[in-house]
């Protein structure tokens, strides 16, 4: 809109008689104009209520702008309005740059608000963790296998950068005891390789449930719940086996791909279904760990990765670009919430 807007400017500067003026009105204000098809050809049903809300403004805002400047210029040239100004009051100052949120963080507090609503305390955590609760505490002992599948960067004084937010699972377990509802988002290490999929610095968000008789039912239910709030649309889910020490059962849940509907194209690779997040019924022994008696209760837990929601959400391409700090591509993002 902005470039639009620009280009006008021009075109009315560069009008020299009363037909040019009226031929950049059809050009931009006309049937097929580029101002009118702006809206005729937006996807609103690709845009949530606020997206939508914003388009409308600017949209209005612009034809408005438009409006005024074509019938200044029309006035000029009938001798009816003074000469334009040498410089063009209207174009936008040169330092209008402002500062927005990252795309990460949009996701992440658009989860918040869902699951404050749903009664989830947001709960923070600590980057530098101690084995105990990074590994330990979740059933995964210091000669576990399961300890190779997240290449961790240890500190010399025997600390380690959390891999995972599962971390926060028994310190608030410790913390707040049963029943508790939270979530946990928040930046995790790996020694990863680096490739467009792949960072040494992601972000999950972590959810942990445990009340009286908690089953996969309530899982189902919270995570339906949850997504389709995200995806501002009905979301299909369904539950593989999947395998951590520190769930039991183990799932990866996955939401029926929203591009194809199920019917297999080329982001689900064909197959009609996008592995979204992996989660499980809290095992005994981490709620144990947390000084949660077992027979009494039970809870599920989740591991959202966040980074891969906002790739997802927002259609990006290389997960490299949301560590890079290249203004080019931050400022692709809404400027504000
Ligand atoms: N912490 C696990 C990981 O990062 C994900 C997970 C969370 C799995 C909660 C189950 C339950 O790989």
């Amino acid at each position: 809109m902005q470039e639009i807007r620009t280009q006008l400017s021009e075109d009315l500067t560069a009008a020299t008689t009363s037909q040019d003026v009226e031929a950049v009105r059809v050009r931009y204000l006309g049937r097929k104009g580029e101002i009118t098809l702006l809206r005729k050809n937006a996807d609103f049903s690709a845009m949530s209520a606020e997206e939508k809300k914003r388009f409308g403004q600017q949209f209005n805002e612009l034809k408005r702008f438009a409006e005024q400047q074509v019938a200044a210029a029309q006035a000029r040239q009938t001798g009816t309005a003074p000469a334009p100004p040498s410089i063009d009051m209207t174009l936008p100052g040169l330092n209008n740059h402002l500062g927005h949120l990252h795309p990460i963080s949009l996701v992440q507090l658009e989860l918040e608000e869902i699951f404050q609503s749903l009664g989830f305390m947001i709960l923070d955590g600590y980057h530098v963790e101690t084995d105990f609760y990074n590994f330990e505490s979740l059933n995964i002992p210091r000669d576990h296998p399961a300890r190779d599948m997240q290449d961790t960067y240890w500190l010399k004084n025997g600390l380690l950068l959390r891999t995972h937010t599962s971390a926060n699972q028994v310190r608030a377990l410790e913390h707040y005891g049963a029943p508790v509802r939270a979530v946990f988002p928040g930046r995790c290490f790996r020694n990863e390789a680096i490739d467009p999929s792949h960072e040494n610095t992601f972000y999950q968000l972590e959810g942990l449930m445990v009340d009286r008789e908690i089953s996969v039912a309530n899982l189902i239910a919270v995570m339906r719940t949850v997504l389709t709030a995200v995806f501002h649309r009905e979301v299909t889910v369904r539950l593989r086996p999947g395998y951590f020490p520190f769930v039991e059962p183990g799932f990866e849940l996955d939401i029926q791909c929203l591009i194809c509907a199920g019917e297999g194209c080329s982001t689900c690779k064909k197959s009609g279904w996008i592995e979204l997040l992996p989660c499980g019924l809290v095992h005994p022994r981490v709620l144990e760990f947390g000084q949660v008696d077992p027979d009494r209760y039970s809870g599920f837990a989740f591991g959202l990765g966040l980074t891969r929601l906002a790739m997802m959400k927002y259609n990006i391409p290389d997960i490299r670009l949301l560590n890079s700090g290249d203004l080019r591509f931050c400022e692709q993002f809404p400027a504000a919430v």
